[in-house]
């Protein structure tokens, strides 16, 4: 099958935002009396922002209301929020642009698919817009990863087939996500948490585009 498309996962792939949400839980946690550390926040990748709240929930033994846990994620939100004024064109992961650049040079699709409801501010500040033929995020669908939608809905917006596309992705959600899309998979990080991808490179600077068009 021809691959006509590349669809990115944000955090962690285009730029690490990872600390940010580290950061801004952690505050949260311990304004709350709640126990959290890297090791968690490891567990929160890919996973949508009341999924990861109940991630923390859960792990200290704590059942809220859904109002309670509403207004929980939001004050965690703004917080997060006023990080990203910190990101820059500066924090784009080694590679990217250049991938990006090439890809298109090839005549080849490129979409954001992230878990992310900040994501467009995210890529505003990273001035990656002009990169992507579309942006595909937490807002677009009802149901995140695992689940296959945003993913669905990237390949549907760049006018690819699910077979037509290959997705780069950071976490473990992210590719159990892709994989039910019935996409090829290009995880970035360790075998360990990404053993069901395709393939797995340490980061975007390491793939080689003829290559994997090769071996696919
Ligand atoms: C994902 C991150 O991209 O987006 C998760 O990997 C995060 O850590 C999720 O929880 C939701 O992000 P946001 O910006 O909508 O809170
Ligand atoms: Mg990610």
């Amino acid at each position: 099958m021809n691959i006509r498309g590349f669809i990115f996962d944000l955090d962690g792939v285009i730029t690490d935002t990872a600390e940010y949400h580290y950061l801004a839980w952690k505050k949260l946690s311990d304004d709350n009396g709640w126990n959290f550390d890297r090791e968690l926040n490891e567990k929160l990748r890919g996973v949508s922002r009341l999924d990861s709240l109940q991630i923390i929930l859960n792990h200290n033994d704590v059942e809220l209301e859904f109002e309670e846990k509403d207004r929980l994620a939001n004050l965690k939100n703004v917080n997060y929020v006023q990080m990203l004024q910190k990101v820059t064109s500066a924090d784009l992961l080694p590679g990217v642009k250049e991938f990006l650049i090439e890809l298109r040079e090839k005549g080849f699709k490129t979409s954001v698919a992230s878990a992310s409801k900040n994501a467009d501010l995210v890529l505003t500040n990273l001035e990656a817009k002009g990169l992507f033929d579309n942006i595909s995020d937490g807002n677009s669908v009802e149901n995140s990863k695992p689940a296959p939608d945003v993913f669905v809905h990237a390949a549907g917006s760049i006018g690819c087939t699910a077979k037509e596309c290959i997705v780069v992705e950071d976490a473990e959600a992210g590719v159990a996500a892709a994989k039910l899309a019935g996409m090829k998979v290009i995880g970035l990080g360790a075998e360990e948490t990404l053993g069901k991808a395709d393939f797995i490179f340490k980061g975007i600077y390491e793939i080689n585009l003829d290559d994997i068009i090769k071996r696919i």
